[in-house]
């Protein structure tokens, strides 16, 4: 085994020995819960849970493709509540930023549109946004780019954008189930092989081709995760880690454990 035993302290210890200069961190909602965004499959207080009012024939139908065709309001109502702006990011954001500012992170994957990972200060180039973001939008017929001002105005109003060339809907550049993934995803989807520590948080790893990311880092290369619950076989390989329970924790038991914590905490605060 790569590690001495399979604890938060020995995951510091090999951060500290230099051997993890090329960390892949993978994320999901579950970072972003305490900045006051619900996740989508918590039992009560997940989205998916919480859409009766939006009258849908099944939860995820909210980010179809084929449904928000015939249906794009219950989509528009609830961008309103999630569009980015209104939140801060949380100290699992900040936990990344700082793997960036100590040249460790080659590379974060994250399933999140909130945008937080960017506010937090984690540079663009680093980050793979594989589920989309607010941060674009187009018409879904003739992919023609719409402005981020009328999307805003749009979306505060809780009205329909148009395409003004040919009146298709237009959406924000999110992944909706029935599309593909950004370009980028594929290009970057080697580097799990290539990481020498891997660092889950926050995902159910449910939805794919995400969720296969972390199989695809090398046996006898550490993978720690950090979530409420077990999740996608982690901790099924000898150097697996789990610290089970909320990330903010974890990642502040991590920063203890490496030295960190006054960083951390002074990056968090800025
Ligand atoms: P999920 O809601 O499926 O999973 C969130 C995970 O984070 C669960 O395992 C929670 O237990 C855990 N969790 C929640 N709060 C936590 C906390 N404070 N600390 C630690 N763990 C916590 O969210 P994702 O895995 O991100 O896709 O969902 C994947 C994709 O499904 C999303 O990107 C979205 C959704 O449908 C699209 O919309 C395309």
């Amino acid at each position: 085994a790569t590690l001495t035993n399979r604890t938060i302290e020995a995951v510091a210890d090999y951060i500290k020995s230099g051997a993890a200069d090329k960390i892949v961190v993978m994320t999901g909602a579950g970072i972003s819960t305490s900045a006051g965004i619900p996740d989508f499959r918590s039992p009560e207080t997940g989205l998916y849970a919480n859409l009766a009012r939006l009258n849908l024939p099944y939860a995820e139908a909210v980010f179809d493709i084929s449904y928000f065709r015939e249906k794009p309001e219950p989509f528009y109502t609830l961008a309103h509540e999630l569009y980015p702006g209104k939140y801060r990011p949380t100290i699992t954001h900040s936990f990344v930023k700082l793997l960036h500012d100590k040249g460790l992170l080659l590379k974060l994957f994250t399933q999140n549109i909130d945008c937080l990972e960017r506010e937090a200060g984690v540079p663009d180039d680093k980050i793979i946004e594989a589920h989309g973001s607010f941060a674009r939008q187009s018409c879904i017929e003739c992919r023609a780019p719409y402005t981020e001002e009328e999307m805003k105005a749009h979306i505060e109003a809780k009205t329909i954008p148009r395409c003004h060339s040919c009146q298709g809907l237009v959406k924000p550049e999110i992944v909706f189930f029935g599309e593909q993934l950004p370009a980028e995803f594929f290009r970057a989807r080697d580097l799990p092989a290539e990481s020498n520590l891997a660092i889950v948080i926050g995902t159910s790893l449910t939805v794919q081709p995400f969720a296969s990311l972390p199989g695809m880092v090398q046996d006898g290369t550490p993978r720690i995760l950090l979530n409420k619950e077990r999740v996608g076989g982690l901790g099924g390989r000898p150097d697996d880690v789990l610290v089970l329970g909320d990330c903010d924790d974890g990642v502040r038991r991590l920063c203890d454990a490496l030295g960190w914590r006054d960083e951390l905490e002074a990056l968090w605060a800025e």
